[in-house]
């Protein structure tokens, strides 16, 4: 339990026991949303490491096994004497019934997925308040045959006799739905019954709280000593500098390495905000020539990743040694990153997450893990939208608060082929005008990522009686929740209209815009 060990030293209210289902970083989500701090831990957590914990409920997550399969994970059954409510969701709840002497078997003909009404036949503690006939998430292929012993059924739907299930006596809850996603409509008042009413929990998991212990926790972690920031423009590095700002002032140094890639007028913006208006030092280093140059002649998109990722750690070392010396490096690494650098799948042997490589491009353009600092994160038990919520509370502008995820190579993997100075110009000149007109739309914040990609094949168009030999530009713009997957926006013919009209009429280089209407899979989102 490494990630626990170094957490905060804030214990969490509730704990969640991940057995490998993809909802588990949410439920934590929708828990914290309440104001309640909660934590994922591996399925295969001991009971002496639960005890330390003290956990006022404990919530066992869903998980893609059959509970009666061989290997399939178990947690120690012990943990439903400890006296703690217990909270099983989907796999967990079928779990509770085996471990507890009831069966579970296949659904045969009967699996149920998708939205279901569910019929409330108990209206008390986890179901107060809760309509009956509201829609309720299903995605099973088992289902409860027998409850345990003092075990009754709280609802069902035409499908499934026991979709919730307690004993009242004992306090231990099952419902075969997911309350966590949002097509569970009052999947939240279930949650609230549960960390409220039956476990007790405070309100305390609130942004003022987390801003208090955080910078305490700095203070106390770094004294004296100075700490380094790379800032990036980001959301993340933003909020980490506000945070390391308040609590230590100008013992930070806060670098902005320009890598010539960053969107029109970005780096003068972070500049005027942070130096000159908040007052918040930053190093500006210019580093385009450097980073340009080195891109003569590559096409590879890998390729170009490592170099842009190769030479910004160079410049990094550079920069750090004159400005140093740093005792502390700060990094802005979240929540999602610590249980996600244990990997996303289970080892049902040992227990462990291990690690699947989907996206391993992502980590192209960090800092190598041997460096000669001290590590300060003290974003690392914060979820993203919980960061954005710091950063408001801290007054970073909206700019950079809601600002769609952005590459750390920026728009040199946007421009397909060899980046050059006059393509880089062009795809900054047409992703201005994109982004212009999403949010003169008023779409910016609906949608996930909205931008420009630069295609390096010329096509024959005419402007005027001039016949043209030029790029086209594609527009993607995606909707998401978190990257992994993605479909296109539907967008207004008029804004897209607008869109096109403006970049082939404004833009030097492209007479042509066509639109990308691939979700992901198959696709990705980036172009590169
Ligand atoms: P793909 O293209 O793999 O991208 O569907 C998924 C999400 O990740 C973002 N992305 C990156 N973010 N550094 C980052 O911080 C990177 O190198 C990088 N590459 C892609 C992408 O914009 C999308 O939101």
């Amino acid at each position: 339990m490494s990630t626990l060990q170094s957490e905060a030293k804030r214990k969490p209210a509730i704990v969640i026991l991940d057995f490998g289902s993809q909802y588990s970083e949410l439920i934590a989500r929708r828990i914290r949303e309440t104001e309640v701090y909660s934590l994922v831990v591996s399925f295969s957590i001991s009971l002496a490491e639960l005890r330390a914990l003290a956990p006022k409920g404990i919530i066992l997550s869903g998980g893609p096994r059959s509970v009666y399969a061989s290997g399939a994970p178990l947690c120690d059954p012990e943990i439903f004497n400890l006296g703690i409510p217990v909270l099983g969701v989907c796999y967990g709840m079928q779990l509770m019934v085996h471990l507890l002497g009831g069966s579970v078997e296949a659904a045969t003909g009967k699996a149920e997925y998708g939205k279901a009404p569910l019929e409330v036949d108990d209206p008390t503690d986890l179901l107060t308040n809760v309509a009956s006939g509201s829609t309720m998430w299903m995605s099973h292929g088992d289902s409860v045959k027998l409850l345990p012993s003092e075990f009754v059924s709280l609802a069902h739907t035409s499908n499934t006799p026991q979709a919730a299930i307690a004993s009242h006596q004992r306090r231990l809850y099952g419902v075969q739905f997911h309350p966590e996603v949002v097509h569970s409509t009052e999947g939240m008042v279930l949650i609230r019954n549960f960390v409220y009413h039956i476990c007790g929990c405070d309100a305390d998991w609130t942004t003022k709280a987390f801003i208090t212990e955080a910078t305490n926790q700095v203070r106390t972690q770094v004294g004296k000593k100075r700490v380094l920031l790379a800032l990036s423009g980001g959301v993340d590095s933003s909020t980490l500098a506000f945070l390391l700002n308040k609590a230590i002032g100008n013992q930070l140094t806060c670098m902005f390495i320009d890598q010539g890639f960053m969107r029109k007028g970005e780096p003068e913006f972070l500049m005027d905000f942070f130096d000159r208006k908040f007052h918040i030092h930053v190093e500006y280093i210019n580093a385009r020539e450097r980073f340009i140059s080195k891109l003569k002649g590559v096409i590879d998109p890998e390729q170009k990743r490592k170099i842009i990722g190769a030479e910004f750690i160079r410049v990094f070392e550079e920069e750090s040694a004159r400005l140093g010396p740093f005792d502390y490096l700060a990094q802005g690494t979240l929540y999602p990153d610590v249980i996600e650098s244990a990997g996303t799948n289970l080892d049902l042997k040992t227990g462990e997450r291990v690690a699947v490589k989907i996206k391993s491009h992502h980590n192209v353009g960090g800092l190598p893990k041997d460096l000669q600092f001290k590590l300060v994160e003290p974003l690392r038990r914060l979820f993203k939208d919980e960061v954005r919520k710091v950063g408001r509370s801290l007054g970073l502008p909206e700019e950079i608060v809601s600002r769609h995820p952005f590459p750390g190579p920026g728009l040199a993997i946007r421009i397909l082929g060899e980046v050059t100075t006059q393509k880089l110009n062009c795809l900054r000149d047409a992703d201005l005008i994109v982004r212009e007109e999403i949010r003169k739309a008023n779409l910016y914040h609906d949608i996930w990522q909205a931008f420009a990609v630069l295609l390096p094949v010329c096509s024959v168009g005419v402007m005027g009686d001039q016949r043209t030999y030029a790029w086209p530009i594609v527009l993607r713009c995606v909707s998401s929740e978190d990257g992994m997957t993605a479909d296109w926006s539907r967008l207004p013919y008029e804004v897209l209209e607008i869109i096109s009209n403006r970049i082939v009429n404004e833009v030097d280089g492209v007479n042509r815009v066509v639109l990308d209407i691939t979700s992901k899979p198959p696709g990705t989102i980036e172009w590169e």
